[in-house]
């Protein structure tokens, strides 16, 4: 089936097709070798610099070269424990590599013992959609059914596992180590484990006391460059018979750090306008409409936030980055006296994510929020 075409090509939301996806050449290159040199990928970065979307890339690169390889995307963000984790595996694993849901269903009955397959229709468009029962008891055999499968089917395959740093919290304390076993035994298996959480991902595949140390080629995913970002969205407007201004570019890729998702989502707006972008001004008015949309929601997010920590969220805002947020400078200036509580505050909007610990310092996670809390008094 055919994609339909996008009407504006700054997609803000998922894959569509190499067209619509910028750069990522090299990144692209690496992790296709990787794969196809037997070795599993551990790809990390903060939200929103395109890991979802490389993932998508790399195996639309993957499948377009060789038919035999089945890649499989599964997502397990929702997840929170060993039994939600084996329904989604199972899920995906068996709906992708049978091809058709009946065959599906067949394996089902005669393959795995220990789980339920529930076969259900869309209301919406009839198609049938697969779910799975897994008796809690039991799940660690149900698991072992899976990766028995994948064994058996005897092709080449590639698993993503998007926002893997969830299973760092599931209770089940040997659940890495049952995973690692598994994983290790599968010639014709390899992962990609994809995460933002930057201190899970970290201890999980960094640490030497857990399952996964040296079993992966660590893959920091960074910005898209610069000149390629430039000339991908140059051309997009060329397309369509309009101009982008290097200088209205380069504005709008400073003032997000080149954060991928934020370029895009002022991109997008810039083209939604229908004409040649060459004066700053309507960068601006863009970026003014973006905040002031999300103005209300950040209203109620802050509602949740004591007067000490809004104090220290709006004072990094300001600062835009804040190297120590215990420097002399930075607590006069911002009047942020008691060091005990300020530092519970900072625990507490990191590990909600509204502040990210980057290595150049501190910064607000979401940039656009960022800006709307700098400028405010
Ligand atoms: N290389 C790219 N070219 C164009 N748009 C991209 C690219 N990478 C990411 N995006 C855009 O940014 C959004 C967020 O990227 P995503 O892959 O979901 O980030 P992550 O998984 O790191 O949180 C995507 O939905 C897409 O719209
Ligand atoms: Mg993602």
């Amino acid at each position: 089936m055919r994609k339909i075409k996008p009407y504006n090509p700054f997609l803000i939301t998922g894959y569509h097709s190499p067209k619509y996806f910028c750069d990522r050449e090299k990144e692209t290159k690496m992790i296709v070798s990787a794969l196809e040199n037997d070795r599993n990928i551990s790809l990390m970065s903060p939200r929103r610099f395109g890991k979802t979307g490389l993932i998508h890339h790399v195996f639309n690169n993957i499948s377009r070269l060789d038919k035999n390889v089945i890649c499989i995307y599964m997502d397990i963000f929702s997840t929170r424990n060993m039994n939600d984790f084996t329904a989604i595996f199972a899920e995906n694993i068996l709906g992708k590599a049978e091809g058709n849901i009946e065959k599906t269903m067949k394996t089902f009955a005669s393959f795995f013992k220990s789980f339920r397959p529930v076969l259900s229709y869309d209301p919406l468009t009839g198609q049938p959609e697969l779910s799975v029962k897994i008796d809690p008891e039991i799940a660690d055999k149900s698991l072992q059914e899976v990766f028995s499968y994948l064994k058996k089917i005897n092709k080449r395959c590639y698993i993503a596992i998007d926002e893997f740093q969830q299973v760092a919290e599931y209770p089940q304390k040997g659940f890495e180590a049952l995973l690692r076993s598994y994983i290790q035994f599968l010639p014709n298996v390899k992962f990609i484990f994809s995460g933002s959480r930057q201190h899970l991902m970290t201890e999980i595949f960094l640490s030497a006391k857990r399952p996964f140390f040296q079993s992966t080629q660590i893959m920091p995913l960074d910005v898209v460059n610069k000149k390629n970002y430039y000339k991908f969205a140059y051309e997009h407007f060329l397309q369509n018979k309009f101009t982008l201004s290097e200088e209205c570019f380069e504005y709008t890729y400073t003032l997000f750090d080149g954060h991928t998702w934020y370029v895009q989502t002022v991109l997008n707006r810039l083209y939604e306008y229908r004409k040649d972008i060459n004066r700053l001004d309507i960068v601006y008015y863009a970026i003014k409409e973006l905040l002031e949309e999300n103005s209300y929601a950040y209203h109620e997010l802050l509602n949740a936030y004591s007067d000490v920590q809004i104090k220290l969220l709006k004072a990094i805002a300001k600062e835009k980055k804040v190297k120590q947020i215990s420097s002399g400078d930075f607590i006069l200036k911002y009047n942020l006296k008691n060091p005990s509580s300020i530092n519970r505050a900072l625990k507490k909007l990191i590990d909600n994510e509204l502040i990210y610990k980057h290595e150049k310092g501190y910064i607000v996670y979401d940039r656009f929020f960022g800006l709307w809390l700098g400028n405010k008094k």
